[in-house]
């Protein structure tokens, strides 16, 4: 079918034509943005996962719904290499900018002058424009160096000219489990200040499995947060991911077509776009079939050890894909770190380094003390084609 109107969309981040199963959780933050603007304010949440189930997808799902409610919005990822103070800062200058303008209130004037002085925290050379005079505003102080009494300030002060406008400040962070220790213990105190002084602010996590552990080690009243495991699409919704896409085009999928890429996906959301955009492109139409299905499955999987799988693979160094070969036997539910270091012949200390190592690069994790898994679905199989071939 034609290819140029190929509805689907593998790829990180990428918005699906139907985001499918997230209904509960996007209720739950529509419904704490409304309370946060009669003055209570939710603790934050916190979406986690394995690779490929979507995160960033629904965290973006989020930031509109925000947005839509004229909040002040900002959206990062950490992880890049890039300090929090500046990914914020940054993040913020653009909402900020249409905020401005000659009659805004006193708290919003004060709120930009709060954060010109932030700015000037991490980037002495440039300065921010809002085009209104703050020459006469109170604010700023949010360049002490002290990222918590900065970033305090900041989000109190924001979330305080949000609340004129009768709306609130949406903070939104991706792969949070690469933050500093420093930022996340930061964040985790401020989102705590926040809830109990009720301002108008709401944080949203998203991250690997290991999140929810990460955070709980930063501060316990993290163990207060929302949080919610993102998995595999539910049984009764899946099909939608695959019909309602086909279904905005005039298309549509035979039901066995439909069960032979949900078979093959295993339900992630990522391979159901990867194996619905194949099937599309190979079918001739009107109706997808089975045999679509099939060849689109095969060219999927093609597609997928040369990207989604081999991308990850390459990441890693010759020692630490060792490692991962080492793991492989055990498929996607983990290993035992010791029983990796029996099968290396070598001992569990000696191995701390890489295991460490393929865990900042977020290809494993551990789910429970001297445990090892993957962070991508179908990891261990990938390494198995590969040592086969
Ligand atoms: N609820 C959903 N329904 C249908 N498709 C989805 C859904 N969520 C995500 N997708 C699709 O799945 C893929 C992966 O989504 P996303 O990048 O958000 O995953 P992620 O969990 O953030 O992965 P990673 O850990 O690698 O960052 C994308 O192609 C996206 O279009
Ligand atoms: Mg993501």
């Amino acid at each position: 079918m034609d290819p140029i109107r190929n509805p689907y969309s593998p790829g990180a981040g990428r918005k699906p034509a139907a985001l499918v199963g997230r209904d509960d959780a996007l209720r739950g933050w529509s419904t704490s943005l409304e309370r946060a603007q009669i003055g209570r304010t939710d603790q934050p949440f916190v979406l986690y996962g394995l690779r490929g189930v979507g995160k960033t997808v629904l965290l973006s799902e989020f930031r509109r719904n925000a947005a839509r409610k004229e909040w002040i919005v900002a959206q990062i990822e950490a992880g890049t290499g890039k300090a929090l103070r500046e990914l914020l800062g940054e993040a913020l200058y653009a909402p900020l900018v249409d905020l401005a303008r000659p009659s805004a209130g006193r708290r919003l004037l004060k709120s930009l002058k709060t954060a010109l002085s932030f700015k000037a925290s991490y980037d002495l050379s440039g300065t921010w424009t809002f085009g209104v005079d703050l020459s006469g505003a109170s604010g700023g102080g949010a360049d002490t160096g002290i990222l918590e009494t900065d970033l305090k300030k900041l989000i109190h002060d924001l979330s305080d000219a949000a609340n004129e406008e009768g709306t609130g400040l949406a903070i939104l962070i991706d792969e949070a489990q690469d933050l500093q220790d420093a930022e996340l213990a930061t964040l985790c105190t401020i989102a705590h200040a926040a809830a109990q002084d009720n301002w108008p602010v709401l944080l949203a996590f998203a991250g690997l499995p290991s999140l929810p552990r990460i955070l709980a080690e930063a501060r316990s009243y993290a163990e207060r947060f929302q949080y919610t495991h993102i998995r595999q699409l539910d049984t009764e919704v899946v099909a939608q991911a695959l019909t309602i896409p086909a279904a905005l085009e005039d298309a549509e999928w035979s039901d066995e077509a439909v069960d032979v890429v949900v078979e093959a996906s295993g339900r992630y959301p990522y391979f159901l776009q990867q194996f619905g955009q194949e099937t599309w492109n190979v079918a001739t139409g009107p109706r997808i079939e089975a045999d679509d299905a099939r060849l689109g499955v095969a060219q999927g999987n093609n597609q997928l050890d040369n990207g989604f799988f081999r991308a990850r693979w390459d990441r890693a160094t010759r020692s630490e894909q060792a490692y991962l070969r080492a793991m492989a036997p055990d498929g996607d539910s983990g290993s035992s770190s010791g029983e990796v270091a029996t099968r290396m012949s070598r001992t569990l200390a000696s191995l701390g380094p890489t295991r460490a190592s393929l865990i900042s690069k977020g290809l494993i994790y551990a789910p429970e003390h001297g445990v090892i898994a993957f962070t991508v679905p179908g990891m261990a199989a990938f390494i198995e084609r590969q040592i086969a071939a």
